[in-house]
């Protein structure tokens, strides 16, 4: 489905971490940090061991506690939702913008405004406990490497007082009215596994401007550790979400590339988009005019209705193809229906778009002859040959 673009000067970067002594909370990770800080333009930037983790700190700094609320879409990577889960809050999900599959900012509105009438069918025993629970943040995800629309997004958060967690372990290197996808809310997220535009094996990275917020998820990130404690000294309840030296290495390594890496998937997503627009049952991502630049993550076509997508599926696999449906909607997922009680049918656009699409092999390392051959047999299985 996809692969890491990696040069020999990124493998040297690895292996000369294995000839110190630091493998861990070394030199390499505090120049990955500074890397990602001389990037966004933000104060702070804290390597983690992936960008759940990543997410799970931001959720702790935004003090969103047990019966909370926090808005955010169905239709992403589970771990968006998850890390709310984790702290017992209460996801409230809004449906999404059928061309993008982002977050739809004006049902956030309506939802800040009417939070009772967004609220899940069944809510988790933990409410019942926590009658001052609220309404803190909003959690957008930058889906396929596409920003959420986050103008009107930030408006409804400075109204209601809220923080905005932006996920963007989709998009980075994408930019949005020029300014860039993590950068938008109080806390923006990046994330490296190896299908991501460049990556570390395992890992992410947080951003932001917020010196407090900034100080606590370090030392959460390191088991709790404050600042002035020793290695047993636990001020809080913190977790081993560290980021290796290793891993820091090679991510400096390859956002030495970024803008590189990021020419090579543009190409290939336009090799792939040239040659499918001729096909009438597919339609190609939509790129919104606020998108000044898409980083693309994955490519996926979405198919009509007349087409049989888990079979076409099937075939393109049988063929050696790999591909893969995309996404399935968070809310129906088994853990998620047996706990909020959700149902077919609750966010109709998120259902139709996870019913239609098809993520295909995509990577920036992918020959026009590969994005031909992925093509000439999608077209052929469509025809019935
Ligand atoms: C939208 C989104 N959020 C969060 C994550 C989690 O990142 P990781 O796999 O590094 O934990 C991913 C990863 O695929 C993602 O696509």
């Amino acid at each position: 489905m996809s692969s890491p673009d990696l040069t020999d000067t990124d493998r040297q970067a690895v292996l000369e971490v294995l000839n110190t002594p630091s493998l861990s909370m070394g030199p390499r990770i505090q120049e990955f940090e500074q890397a990602f800080c001389d990037f966004s333009g933000r104060k702070h930037a804290i390597g983690v061991n992936s960008g759940t983790a990543g997410l799970h700190l931001c959720v702790r700094a935004a003090g969103i506690e047990p019966g909370d609320y926090v808005i955010t879409t169905p239709f992403s990577f589970v771990a968006s939702a998850n890390v709310l889960l984790f702290e017992n809050a209460v996801p409230i999900f809004v449906d999404v913008d059928p061309r993008t599959g982002n977050i739809n900012p004006e049902l956030i509105a309506d939802a800040a405004k009417n939070i009772k009438e967004y609220l899940p069918r069944r809510m988790p025993p933990v409410t019942r406990h926590t009658p001052h629970a609220s309404l803190k943040a909003i959690l957008p995800v930058d889906v396929f490497g596409q920003p959420a629309d986050l103008d009107p997004i930030r408006k409804v958060a400075q109204e209601y007082g809220l923080k905005i967690i932006e996920d963007s372990c989709e998009a980075l290197g994408a930019e949005y009215k020029g300014r860039k996808a993590g950068t938008l809310g109080d806390y923006g997220v990046y994330a490296f596994y190896p299908n991501k535009q460049i990556t570390t094996g395992e890992g992410g990275v947080i951003i932001t401007d917020d010196d407090q917020a900034a100080d606590f998820m370090r030392a959460l990130r390191n088991q709790g550790r404050a600042v002035g404690d020793t290695w047993l000294q636990h001020t809080y309840l913190g977790y081993n979400y560290r980021l290796d030296e290793m891993s820091a290495a090679l991510g400096t390594a390859q956002m030495a590339r970024l803008d590189e890496v990021l020419k090579k998937r543009e190409q290939v997503a336009a090799w792939y988009t040239e040659r499918l627009a001729e096909v009438p049952e597919v339609e190609t991502q939509a790129v919104e005019p606020f998108t000044t630049r898409m980083s693309w993550f994955v490519y996926v076509a979405r198919f009509d209705k007349s087409v049989d997508r888990d079979g076409l599926a099937n075939a393109l696999e049988a063929r050696g193809v790999p591909v893969r449906p995309y996404f399935a909607p968070i809310h129906l997922q088994p853990y998620m229906v047996e706990r909020f009680g959700y149902r077919p049918g609750d966010f109709p656009v998120a259902e139709n778009l996870g019913s239609r699409g098809l993520a295909l092999p995509f990577s920036g390392v992918m020959s026009e002859s590969q994005v031909e051959q992925v093509c000439q047999t999608l077209r052929a299985v469509l025809r019935g040959e």
